[in-house]
């Protein structure tokens, strides 16, 4: 049975049009994400990977293909729908956390809860909450300014879960991290997949990053064995009317 969070990418082709060329970044390509996962994606810079991630938000269409999430075709929704549905749905954390620094931490994180039903006094609650999640209670007053990089991207973290999105997606999200600090953000982005069944997709370039994933997927190779399954399909499919000599076999049996 399809679980409501699934992430299916179903023959997808997503290319740019550059005057009389056509690039093609992903063609025929498929990819489910089972809920309650939290998948690292690596590879080479170039491939897609960004891309990806921007599909299964929301953030861009593919050229042709579906996307679904829980069953539900996002890719061909209305503006005003999938901005909504994104708001319910979707956490983005980036490599850069891109705070507005005219608002406080407390500010920041209740700012995607201006796209709820949730009054003033609830939106404080709410981002009040996501940032004990995150160990920045105490830093709720300040401004990113005032933050290290590290603290800055915890806001950046309680600001995509305080709406409780099923999904998260991260792009890079330790790129501008030392390592040590980096480690912080990865064990509590385990944590929201263990405790609160989050699932995660995670763009990282480090290999140490991908250890806290339950799934590592490097895109090239990926590709590469979705390519080699789609020529065995084909093989199989011309070995379907078998020669006499191979009915022979069973018979003989
Ligand atoms: N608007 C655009 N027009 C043309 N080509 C584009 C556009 N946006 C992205 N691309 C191309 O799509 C490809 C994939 O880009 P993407 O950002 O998804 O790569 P990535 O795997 O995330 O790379 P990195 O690891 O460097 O972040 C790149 O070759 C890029 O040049
Ligand atoms: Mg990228």
């Amino acid at each position: 049975m399809q679980n409501t969070n699934d992430i299916i990418l179903k023959a997808i082709n997503k290319s740019y049009q550059k005057g009389d060329n056509t690039v093609v970044v992903h063609d025929d390509f498929n990819l489910t994400i089972k809920s309650g996962e939290f998948v690292a994606l690596m590879g080479p810079s170039g491939l897609g990977k960004s891309t990806l991630l921007h599909l299964m938000g929301g953030l861009d269409q593919p050229t042709q293909g579906e996307v679904l999430i829980g069953g539900q075709r996002i890719d061909n929704l209305p503006q005003k729908k999938l901005t909504q549905w994104r708001a319910e749905n979707i956490g983005f954390i980036f490599q850069s956390h891109h705070l507005l620094p005219v608002l406080t931490a407390q500010g920041n994180v209740e700012l995607p809860l201006a796209l709820t039903p949730l009054n003033r006094k609830q939106r404080k609650q709410h981002a009040s909450m996501a940032l004990q999640l995150v160990s920045m209670s105490e830093r709720a007053d300040h401004y990113p300014k005032e933050l290290s990089g590290g603290q800055e991207q915890r806001v950046a973290i309680a600001r995509a879960i305080v709406s409780d999105p099923k999904i998260l997606l991260c792009d890079e999200p330790t790129g501008n991290l030392d390592r040590k600090t980096a480690d912080e953000i990865l064990a509590l982005l385990a944590k929201l997949n263990s405790d609160s069944g989050k699932t995660i997709v995670m763009v990282t370039h480090d290999h140490k990053a991908a250890e806290y994933a339950s799934r590592v997927i490097n895109l090239e190779s990926y590709i590469l064995s979705q390519n080699n399954s789609l020529s065995k399909n084909e093989e199989l499919l011309q070995n379907i009317e078998p020669e006499v000599d191979d009915i022979s076999i069973g018979a003989s049996s």
